[in-house]
């Protein structure tokens, strides 16, 4: 039995790191480039399987040379392929990635690729293995109805559940009620409260209002100023770890794999707050998504 079921995407990263972020027009001569792995879903799955969690993974990708990666990633990660579903008429996804090398800050293009049209149908076996798990974590890259039902099977089966609700996106009241964790980052939280968030302060607000929604755990995450905990009894701030941050790309999901592996081992909340904070922060130091995860030595 898998402990953790993971559903989103895969798809290459093609990143271009330079002295900046280009503006509207304009061309600069960038210093690398890198093509990995990357996808929320899929780099979140690959940090829970990094620091030992059993995790499983469900998305769609193509039989093509991108699909090739994901089914290589998967194997190099111990993730089970069985629950992938591949289909020669589609294609596997890319992302654009412009990284700024002297903050890691970055821009993502997304174009999602095959699991755009992934069903609820699609999922029939793989909804079984989410009714048997302890977590089920996703996000908002997969169709909006196939998220939706599996947070739905999921806490109708008393699984805890976790949306990590990037990118953000217009969502239905229903879906608020199969939240346990709601995990946003400061520019998400301000897209589902209309609160702008600079300080701690900021995020007490937003975490009311969404609390107020009808989920159970708000996290917002604010980049190098920490995250921000409440559940409407207790408040949590930590601050970030502090650390030469070369690539942020992946550092949310970082965050949300390592939260969820804290949780699969039942640690109190400080403590799988702390630990997705470091998973996090060590993200950062490396270029690239999937392949930038922390292993379970690399925190010690
Ligand atoms: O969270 C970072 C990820 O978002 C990237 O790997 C990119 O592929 C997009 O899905």
């Amino acid at each position: 039995m898998s402990e953790i079921c993971v559903l989103g995407i895969f798809v290459a990263d093609i990143s271009f790191s330079g002295s900046k972020i280009p503006s509207i027009g304009e061309t600069i001569l960038g210093a690398k480039y890198n093509v990995g792995p990357g996808g929320k879903g899929s780099n979140q799955a690959i940090c829970i399987a990094r620091l030992g969690g059993k995790v499983n993974f469900f998305s769609k990708i193509g039989k093509d040379t991108y699909g090739k990666l994901a089914l290589e990633t998967f194997k190099k990660n111990n993730i089970d392929t069985k629950h992938i579903i591949q289909n020669e008429n589609l294609q596997t996804g890319v992302a654009g990635i412009l990284v700024d090398k002297n903050s890691g800050k970055n821009a993502i293009n997304v174009i999602t690729g095959a699991p755009s049209t992934l069903t609820i149908e699609d999922l029939k076996d793989q909804i079984n293995l989410i009714k048997k798990s302890k977590i089920f974590l996703t996000q908002l890259e997969v169709p909006l109805d196939v998220t939706l039902h599996c947070l739905k099977v999921a806490k109708e089966n008393k699984v805890l559940t976790i949306l990590n609700p990037a990118p953000a996106s217009e969502l239905s009241n229903e879906f608020f009620k199969y939240i346990d964790f709601f995990t946003p980052n400061e520019t998400e939280a301000e897209f589902y409260t209309g609160v702008k968030i600079a300080n701690e302060e900021d995020a007490k607000v937003a975490s009311q209002k969404l609390l107020q929604l009808g989920m159970k755990k708000i996290i917002i995450t604010l980049g190098e100023k920490g995250l921000f905990y409440s559940d409407g009894n207790e408040d949590i701030y930590l601050k970030a770890n502090t650390v030469k941050a070369l690539d942020t790309t992946g550092a949310g999901d970082a965050f949300n794999g390592g939260l969820a592996f804290g949780l699969s081992t039942r640690k109190p909340i400080k403590e799988c707050l702390e630990l997705a904070n470091k998973v996090a922060g060590i993200s950062t130091t490396k270029l690239g998504a999937g392949d930038a995860m922390p292993f379970i030595e690399d925190l010690k």
